[in-house]
């Protein structure tokens, strides 16, 4: 596998095109987006697309959205394009927004796991769309991350998924929103909200106000029949917890109390209040050897907690603690895509406490 170190904001044309050509030979390439890294296949060869599920190790009826690198494309890969699709092009694009849209006829089944429809989004990442120029091809990726593991937001995370199975990385480094883009289906009469990510619903609702959102938290069987909607998805080895309601800062601090009285290691993923909370008091001498902390940042800093968040899993898994607990951070803003992933990760394992 070739490691390419890139230059995030301006990637050294040398490394592209070794990735680019990959792509266009039928390869695996991961690279960053904005959001997480993405495993990327040439998106017309489908030969290339089944690898991608061979990987990851995904399960063959869950669809994988097309990255593209102009608009003109959209009609490439899509067919009845309603106006909306072009106006939100307009306003998000590029950036962590994916519309699914009727599949043109051309478009390799495979890539949308034999569906009628395809998911299309236009990243922002410099080093991405570098690649997307070079290889001159649709390029498919899904997060490049083990199925059911927390995505990859840096190039160290995909080589613990994925090492010995892809082609090459483009390491640019952490990705910097750190959550995937919002899926939003433009196939029903009215736009759905099937995955909250990057771009927040607060914001999408001013150009289609009688949206809805749609997520759901389906049992392994039941998934079948609505990709992306599992509820064990994201989850780290340790068992997660997720505190929330009033009285979630106390809970977190007993239930810290009572692993620690049962010998188990305790990994807190927690924003910096909380750190300190535990600095002051009869957990100082517990920290590190039982408990490990991995901060997140200001309670009120949503871009940073979004950015860490998958990063402080998998942290925490490779200190081998026993449980991880963690803090809800809201449902506004990102806070909304921060809970979807928070209730899969723990896989529906919340505790509310007013
Ligand atoms: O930010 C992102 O979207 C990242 C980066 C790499 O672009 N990609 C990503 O891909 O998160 P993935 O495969 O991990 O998640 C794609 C989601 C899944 O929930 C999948 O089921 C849904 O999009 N999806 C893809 N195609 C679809 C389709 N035709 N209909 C409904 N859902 C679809
Ligand atoms: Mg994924």
């Amino acid at each position: 596998m070739h490691i390419l170190q890139v230059n995030p904001e301006q990637p050294e044309p040398e490394a592209i095109q070794i990735a680019a050509r990959i792509i266009r030979d039928g390869g695996l390439v991961a690279f960053p987006t904005e959001t997480v890294y993405g495993l990327g296949a040439n998106g017309l060869d489908s030969a290339a697309i089944a690898g991608i599920y061979r990987a990851k190790q995904r399960p063959a009826g869950d669809p994988i959205i097309a990255h593209i690198d102009h608009t003109d494309q959209l009609a490439t890969l899509a067919v009845h394009i309603p106006p909306v699709a072009y106006e939100l092009a307009a306003a998000f694009w590029p950036g962590p927004l994916t519309f699914v849209l009727h599949r043109a006829p051309d478009v390799p089944d495979n890539i949308a796991a034999g569906r009628p429809t395809i998911a299309v989004r236009m990243p922002s990442h410099p080093v991405a769309r570098a690649l997307l120029a070079a290889a001159d091809v649709p390029i498919a990726a899904p997060s490049a991350n083990t199925f059911t593991r927390p995505s990859a937001t840096s190039a160290a995370h995909v080589i613990q998924d994925l090492d010995g199975r892809i082609d090459a990385i483009l390491d640019g480094g952490m990705t910097t929103i750190g959550l995937e883009s919002t899926v939003l289906d433009l196939t029903a009469t009215v736009p759905v909200v099937l995955r909250p990510g990057g771009v927040v619903v607060e914001a999408l609702r001013h150009f289609i106000p009688d949206m809805t959102v749609q997520t759901r938290y389906l049992k392994a069987d039941e998934a079948a029949v609505s990709p992306g909607q599992m509820l064990k998805h994201y989850a780290p080895d340790a068992h997660l917890t997720v505190f929330t309601g009033a009285g979630r800062r106390q809970a977190l601090y007993d239930a810290t109390r009572q692993h620690r009285a049962a010998g188990q290691r305790v990994g807190l993923l927690v924003t910096d209040d909380v750190l300190d909370m535990l600095q002051s008091d009869a957990f100082k001498a517990d920290l590190e050897t039982g408990v490990v902390v991995y901060a997140l940042g200001a309670p009120d800093d949503l871009d940073s907690i979004s950015r860490k968040l998958f990063d402080g899993l998998r942290a925490l898994d490779a200190r081998q603690v026993d449980v991880i607990l963690a803090l809800d951070f809201g449902r506004e803003g990102l806070g909304a895509a921060l809970w979807d992933r928070l209730l899969r990760a723990a896989e529906g394992n919340i505790i509310t406490s007013d």
